[in-house]
């Protein structure tokens, strides 16, 4: 959470705006910049977006030095006191990560006073305290990585060294771009594009020391360390909305060219070739969170049925912590789109541990989790801008159909796969408003099906509670009777998925059930019969659970559109979530 960007070149006040707002994505209730001009160091904050950052922003085009911040709050509120840069004597940084040990090393800065709650400001106050002391600031880096706890990308200006800027990380991403004129730091690809596509990636402990025409990286011992070089392969034009309203439609929209690009990847004259093979394991434990962890499930259905291997789904943030009863023949698969999720990295590192294979499916090139696992599947989903993942989240299951597949090669499912693309514009290019304007009118929904059904229903409320912010919970249809059907009356909307044929007059059952008592039905379906209040017909099809997605998704963003809810960043959420 949390984006920062830091710039030094030509006109570094726009280049540096333009790095930040694309990484909005990463919180979103506070930013700021600090730039030097005139040899003094000004600070500017806003509460709320960056466009409030914005509006009364000097972009002065002199300067050619200046650090950003966006913010997704965890230690203080979102104000103005609380928002990054911070200033502290001579030192002035932005920050992303955590650090744990704050209070502890606050005892030791009695000499300063702080003003704001954050965590961000000891650092701020340690870095001037030893900078007094050993006026090297390199040297006071490597000294300050031995005496933070927790997780830190650090944008750094010093009052005294007015023509560079230095920067750390530890278990927080960063990167750096470069070109012959200018140098951007920032927390994510899509930041830097604007300047260069070349880039160093960063290790943990990684110090920079940055000029307009130098740059130099040292490791903790401050050896100079020579990095390879990285170039960003995609246009930067995928961080446009291409005339689309929103990101999240426009991800929506090119769900059926990614699955076409994945599958033109993977499937070679109908083999399935170059994808990791999980035949010789006996268990596989995937593990995620969020929409990660529903694309986990849909793997474990197939994988399952498929590959006939006994596949269990965890979130992240509990396996951490759990006993692990593994043998050696289990497979960890972790999820993430962002391949920075805290949760899910140290769960990564706990299979790693244990001396287990361990496989990411990740769609950033590189990123934290797709340097530390063993083996890493990308999803070639491109940059996904809207908070709620769609186009990732298709892709992640798409690739663990795959692997099922590589298993057990089922002919008529993959020479289905091919036409599942075409299938998928036509339920785009469908109209969902009339039964979105029903659904805005609720104020608790319940989603429901059975097995894959239920694993589609997951999905499909969190996407909606997470951009509409209607209370919504799925629940596994029959478990509906043992408790929760107390809840059903006229004030509730239910959403049934019920395309599974194996078990959908089950589920056609708690819908008689759930309407006798008052409560009115979405179906879902690919079922003829009349069972429900309304009806979202689906064509049948062997993998279906790659239809129904879409109109669940298409079905959330115009409820989001009805409330006028912000849609690509929903209150309080960030995309990607490195705090634990
Ligand atoms: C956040 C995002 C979700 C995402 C989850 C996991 O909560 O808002 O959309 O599913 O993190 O993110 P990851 O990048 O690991 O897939």
């Amino acid at each position: 959470m949390c984006g920062i960007v830091g710039y030094i070149g030509n006109n570094a006040i726009k280049n540096t705006i333009t790095g930040l707002k694309n990484l909005e994505y990463r919180g979103y209730d506070s930013s700021g910049i600090a730039y030097i001009k005139n040899n003094k160091v000004i600070i500017k904050k806003e509460v709320g977006r960056i466009d409030n950052l914005l509006t009364n922003l000097d972009y002065d085009n002199s300067v050619n030095i200046a650090i950003a911040h966006t913010r997704w709050a965890t230690h203080g509120e979102a104000n103005k006191t609380n928002a990054h840069p911070h200033k502290v004597g001579k030192i002035t940084l932005v920050h992303n990560g955590i650090i744990e040990n704050y209070e502890k090393l606050k005892e030791d800065l009695t000499d300063y006073s702080l003003i704001s709650d954050t965590d961000t400001e000891v650092i701020a106050a340690l870095i001037d305290k030893l900078y007094n002391k050993y006026s090297d600031m390199k040297l006071v880096l490597s000294k300050v990585t031995n005496l933070l706890k927790g997780s830190y990308a650090l944008a750094i200006i010093n009052d005294d060294i007015k023509d560079k800027m230095f920067a750390i990380r530890k278990d927080s991403p960063l990167i750096v771009g470069y070109d012959n004129k200018s140098t951007i730091i920032a927390s994510d690809i899509p930041a830097i594009l604007h300047v260069t596509k070349k880039y160093y990636l960063l290790n943990n402990y990684d110090i920079l020391e940055i000029s307009s025409n130098k740059l130099n990286i040292y490791d903790k011992d401050l050896n100079k360390i020579v990095k390879e070089e990285n170039t960003y392969d995609a246009d930067s034009t995928t961080i446009s909305k291409d005339g689309y309203e929103h990101y999240m439609l426009k991800e929506i929209n090119e769900e059926p060219d990614i699955f076409k690009n994945i599958l033109d990847k993977y499937i070679i004259n109908d083999k399935i070739v170059d994808i990791y093979d999980i035949s010789k394991y006996e268990n596989i434990e995937i593990v995620a969170c969020g929409s990660a962890t529903h694309a986990g499930l849909i793997g474990k259905y197939y994988i399952e049925n498929l590959a006939s291997i006994k596949t269990s789904v965890y979130y992240a943030s509990e396996y951490r912590y759990q006993k692990h009863i593994y043998n050696q023949k289990t497979l960890v698969i972790v999820i993430s789109q962002s391949g920075e999720t805290a949760d899910t990295k140290e769960a990564l590192k706990i299979a790693n541990e244990a001396n287990l294979d361990t496989l990411a499916i990740v769609n950033v090139y590189k990123s934290s989790i797709a340097r530390l696992a063993k083996n890493v599947i990308y999803t070639h989903a491109k940059i996904e801008v809207a908070v709620a993942t769609t186009k990732a989240y298709m892709a992640q299951c798409l690739i663990l159909l795959l692997l099922a597949l590589k298993v057990n090669p089922d002919k008529t499912i993959i020479n289905e796969l091919h036409n599942i693309p075409n299938i998928m514009k036509k339920y785009i290019k469908k109209d969902y408003k009339e039964i979105a304007s029903v659904i805005s009118n609720y104020d608790h929904i319940f989603y429901l099906g059975r097995l894959v059904d239920y694993y589609l229903a997951l999905e499909g409320s969190l996407k909606l509670k997470e951009i509409s912010y209607i209370h919504s919970e799925a629940y596994p249809a029959g478990e509906l009777k043992h408790g929760t059907i107390s809840l059903m009356d006229n004030n509730v909307l239910v959403i049934a998925i019920v395309t599974d044929n194996k078990i959908k007059d089950k589920t056609i059952s708690n819908i008689k059930e759930i309407t006798a008592r008052g409560a009115k039905v979405i179906a879902i379906t690919n079922d003829n019969r009349e069972f429900s209040d309304y009806k979202v017909l689906i064509e049948d099809n062997i993998l279906i659970p790659f239809i129904t997605i879409i109109p669940m998704q298409l079905i959330a963003y115009e409820v989001a559109k009805i409330k006028k809810c912000d849609i690509d960043k929903p209150r309080n959420l960030a995309k990607s979530v490195t705090v634990e």
